[in-house]
């Protein structure tokens, strides 16, 4: 009898341990990420708050996968390579109230469309700038010292014997350098180009920005005085439509012969095709890219031909602790959208 009752009693507490359980899961908000190889630190913040799912595979989640994972979820964490537009909001429901990239790039989110419906969008700024404006240092002196055609050379037995005009490349010191966008990440690297001692940092936006330029002796040019004059051009804009492939066949046309063209930014910046064309037949030195069209850039592109070419895997911002904090300002911009507050990065409509 005795047995009885307390097996009674046992299961009663295991039920109603299930069932607070539930409703305490079913009480938290959804959240849907898109990446599993995020830093863990994001994910645990957001799962003390929220039932968190997120894609399985270390790859970007195909569209029909993701239309189908976002149904029902209140919020996304997303990475550049998603297209976020009106099909995911729609296939998402109602219910959705923000999405948040990992990323300072939110050109891959329809913007406008989540306005119009009220749904929130939260970056990464910030934290990321010191690590692409070093990776973009990294880059420049990849390329225009040709670290990696020497490199190749080593191993390919093209080193016969130290050669005086062997492998030289063309030095930042007494040069004119140029940056295209002078935000954050620009404003960094024209201070970590000034020691190297060019001859005139040059930046070119829409309007001029004295106080930021005056911290590094910087010149505001127009677009054609950039090209026509400079002796490297770093592209470190943003992608939106006045910017999209701004660097065509007729502003290659205007380069010097020796200008060497380093691209952190989005490869959409950039027409591909005709920046091929200038580096095969030297109109202009080289070019160091860190963003392409596509990415991956397919192994036969033209690009990857090319000894005046250094390409990277879109690196700007990889770096250990960047990449961590990244993942956890991406959490916490979407607990503080979840509950009505302010988020720490959130796109300004
Ligand atoms: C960004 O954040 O937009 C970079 O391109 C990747 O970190």
């Amino acid at each position: 009898m005795l047995y009885k009752r307390t097996s009674h009693l046992i299961q009663t507490v295991i039920r109603y341990s299930q069932l607070t359980n539930i409703a305490r899961m079913s009480s938290k908000p959804s959240v849907y990420v898109t990446r599993p190889d995020v830093d863990e630190s994001g994910l645990d913040l957001l799962r003390e708050s929220c039932n968190v799912t997120t894609w399985s595979k270390a790859s970007a989640i195909p569209r029909e996968d993701l239309l189908r994972e976002i149904k029902g979820k209140e919020a996304l964490f997303c990475a550049l390579t998603d297209r976020i537009d009106a099909a995911v909001l729609d296939a998402a429901g109602d219910q959705l109230k923000c999405i948040a990239t990992i990323s300072v790039g939110y050109e891959h989110i329809d913007v406008h469309e989540c306005k119009r419906r009220g749904i929130r969008v939260g970056y990464t700024p910030d934290v990321l700038t010191d690590a692409t404006a070093e990776l973009t240092l990294a880059l420049l002196l990849a390329t225009n010292r040709r670290l990696f055609e020497a490199n190749r050379e080593v191993y390919n037995g093209g080193w016969k014997s130290w050669s005086p005009m062997w492998m030289c490349g063309k030095g930042l010191k007494n040069s004119r350098v140029a940056l295209y966008g002078f935000g954050r990440i620009g404003q960094e690297i024209a201070a970590r180009i000034v020691p190297f001692k060019p001859s005139q940092i040059t930046y070119t936006t829409r309007s001029p920005k004295p106080e930021e330029a005056a911290k590094v002796n910087a010149k505001h040019v127009g677009f054609d005085e950039m090209l026509s004059l400079s002796d490297f051009i770093i592209v470190c804009c943003a992608l939106t439509p006045e910017t999209k492939e701004v660097f065509n066949s007729s502003a290659f046309e205007k380069m010097k012969p020796h200008c060497i063209f380093i691209n952190t930014a989005r490869g959409g910046v950039v027409d591909q095709k005709a920046l091929t064309e200038a580096l095969i037949s030297k109109r202009i030195m080289a070019a160091g890219l860190d963003v392409t069209t596509p990415e991956p850039l397919p192994l036969n592109d033209p690009l990857l031909k090319l000894d005046n070419v250094v390409v990277l895997p879109h690196i700007g911002s990889a770096d250990i602790e960047t990449r961590k904090e990244m993942s956890r300002i991406t959490a916490r911009n979407i607990i503080a959208a979840l509950k009505g507050c302010e988020m720490e990065s959130e796109v300004n409509f």
